[in-house]
């Protein structure tokens, strides 16, 4: 569940786990070290390492504000605390990009984003425009997986296999002040929904950019947008997604004028990676936190952060129901050696997008580790929930005993008290499970773990294991091999390797149709390895790479028909100074001709960061 910091997070933590283990982490919990930072997310280990001991503690000599309303502050706010305020005391042990780091994670978004950001202040306007219409009326790519069934398949492609060699830039959009760009792009009736890191959503024109509206959100979004239209109104049609805080929005797709929002989740660490899934007039949010990131620092009560989907109603934002991963609350356990309280069972985040089984009236998720000894049943697990009431239909573990905290690497007598006794390896489901028809008219449900194991499981049978196959063939593997997950066609899974390259499996067994190595090249040549999600079309499969190079591979022999480096500067349709750079989470939206990509995932510090989305059009 380390994934809870972001869903990048957890992604992270699979990146970052070599490196730690080099740099004999030890003593993390009682001090923070500059090696410790990790991009964009460490602010929330700092927090952890540095402040919990008074905020977060109800024992405190001086009452402190709780975590969760530090959270409500603005990024300045945070900032002049801890420089010229009531922490600057506190904030003296830390260097001054430590202090911005702590309040922009603590704050879910940059400091000084908000001017800039705004549509009204940007050059490149759309005049009128098509009128918004029914998404379904034109080819799309809604939300995450392209369907309910997550398989991040594009059948309309207007770009196929032979002209994928001819895709040329048409356009680049710039994130003012950006440092990630980790939303997948949603393309519906001929307009681009994305969010930023920079805690602005927007929506453009697929075959311009020009911008139609901007929306101001309360935290960074880096999930998947998803367009619906809204039970009791036809013709109007809503923007779903969620934030760095736990909540989600509905906007007018239209306009960009809030139509709800609701808080999820009321943990601190709590936040929304995977994108929620709509389907039917409600959404299901996978709910995920950051608290696994330095829940090893010996002032910080570990752990109380337990993963969770919550279906709304997507007219109103109402709660219909949440289930917990874990389901009982955490309780009270020991005390460590500063009297700090331990609490567990806790972990188990979610943080991949659901998968809708309309069939079965079920949707299926994969859960992360569990930070708490002994470690829970539904830790490590693919998941599934009845549609309407959220019970649990059943539960297929795959790795027992993975309790896992970030900063528990050294040697077992050097770790924080926090640390489970016997560190798990990591091993989450961060990829969202896909569901596909064999020819044979059987349903399969394609699970992939960070461990390399790709499940198929049966999903009329409980989830019975149909098979198991691990995609590297070497040893020892990187951790993890896989992260954000693959696509899948009528014949093949197709996955990014972290170790660099592409293999395909057949849905029917599991068999290995072909593997491509890619090397990292250029300046970032040690940048190497695919943890970015896969794209398929007919024909072709499309992955980025952490170098910042993107790929097209024939999907029938895995041969390379396309690569294009976006890890450079852009001259971009709003003015803005944009550079491309690692691939993370999100994968191509390809629809109508074009393909459409964030590129510069800068959240693990090992990574190349950026603020730009590109489209490509075939020439
Ligand atoms: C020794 C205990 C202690 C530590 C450590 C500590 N704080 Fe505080 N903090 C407090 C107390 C007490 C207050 C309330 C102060 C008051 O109201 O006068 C506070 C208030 C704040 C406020 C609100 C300030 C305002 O003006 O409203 C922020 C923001 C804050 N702390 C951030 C942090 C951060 C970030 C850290 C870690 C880098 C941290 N604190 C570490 C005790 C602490």
């Amino acid at each position: 569940m380390r994934m809870g910091r972001s869903g990048i997070a957890l992604l992270l933590v699979a990146f970052c786990a070599c490196s730690a283990i080099a740099l004999g982490q030890g003593q993390s919990h009682s001090s923070y070290k500059a090696e410790d930072r990790l991009g964009t997310e460490s602010g929330f280990g700092i927090f952890q390492l540095r402040c919990t001991r008074c905020h977060g503690n109800p024992g405190a000599a001086k009452p402190a504000p709780a975590p969760s309303t530090l959270r409500q502050l603005a990024p300045e706010a945070i900032y002049d605390a801890l420089t010229t305020g009531t922490m600057k005391v506190q904030g003296r042990s830390l260097s001054d990009e430590e202090r911005r780091r702590v309040a922009e994670s603590l704050s879910g978004r940059p400091l000084g984003g908000a001017q800039p950001g705004d549509a009204s202040n940007m050059p490149n306007h759309c005049a009128g425009g098509l009128p918004f219409r029914d998404p379904l009326a034109s080819p799309a790519w809604n939300g995450w997986g392209a369907d309910p069934s997550n398989s991040r398949f594009q059948p309309a492609a207007t770009v196929s296999a032979e002209q994928a060699p001819r895709l040329k830039l048409k356009w680049a959009f710039g994130y003012p002040n950006g440092v990630t760009a980790a939303s997948q792009p949603t393309i519906v009736s001929g307009r681009v929904f994305v969010g930023t890191d920079i805690a602005y959503v927007y929506s453009l024109d697929a075959a311009t950019g020009c911008v139609y509206w901007s929306f101001r959100t309360k935290a960074s979004v880096r999930n998947a947008i998803s367009i619906g239209e809204i039970a009791g109104h036809a013709g109007k049609y809503a923007a779903y997604f969620g934030d760095a805080k736990a909540n989600v929005y509905a906007l007018d797709a239209a306009t960009g004028e809030l139509l709800w929002t609701t808080h999820v989740e009321d943990h601190f660490t709590a936040r929304i990676a995977g994108a929620p899934t709509l389907h039917a007039g409600r959404l299901y949010v996978p709910v995920s936190s950051f608290e696994e990131f330095n829940a090893d620092a010996s002032d910080y009560p570990c752990c109380t952060f337990r993963g969770s989907v919550v279906a709304l109603d997507a007219a109103t934002g109402r709660q219909i129901w949440k289930t917990y991963v874990i389901p009982e609350e955490p309780k009270p356990t020991r005390k460590n050696s500063t009297g700090t309280q331990l609490f567990a069972p806790a972990g188990a985040s979610v943080w991949n997008s659901p998968t809708v089984d309309v069939e079965a009236h079920a949707i299926y998720f994969g859960t992360g580790d569990s930070e708490t000894e002994p470690a829970v049943k539904t830790s490590d697990s693919v998941m599934a929930l009845d549609m309407d009431s959220g019970k649990l239909l059943w539960n297929f573990q795959a790795t027992e005993n993975d309790a896992y905290i970030r900063g528990c690497w050294g040697s077992p007598k050097k770790r924080s008290e926090n640390c489970p006794r016997t560190l798990g390896p990591d091993w989450d489901f961060g990829a969202s499970p896909i569901l596909r028809k064999l020819g044979n008219g059987h349903r399969v449900l394609i699970a992939a773990q960070k461990s390399g194991n790709v499940f198929a499981l049966d999903p009329d049978r409980q989830g019975a294991l149909l098979w198991k196959v691990n995609v590297e063939s070497k040893r020892p593997r990187p951790n993890p091999v896989l992260v954000w997950g693959g696509a899948a066609d009528a014949q093949n899974a197709y996955f990014g390797l972290t170790s660099g390259g592409m293999v395909a499996l057949r849905l029917e067994d599991g068999a290995r149709q072909w593997f491509t190595p890619m090397v990292a090249k250029g300046a970032s040549r040690e940048r190497k390895g695919m943890a970015a999600a896969a794209t398929a079309i007919p024909g072709a499969v499309f992955v980025g790479g952490w170098d910042g190079r993107l790929h097209a591979l024939s999907s029938s022999d895995g041969h390379e028909l396309w690569e294009y480096n976006t890890a450079r500067q852009f001259t971009t349709v709003n003015h803005v100074t944009a550079h491309g750079g690692s691939f993370g989470a999100p994968g191509p939206a390809i629809v109508g001709g074009m393909l459409f990509v964030a590129s510069g995932y800068g959240v693990f510090g090992n990574d190349l960061p950026g603020n730009v989305l590109l489209a490509f059009s075939v020439e």
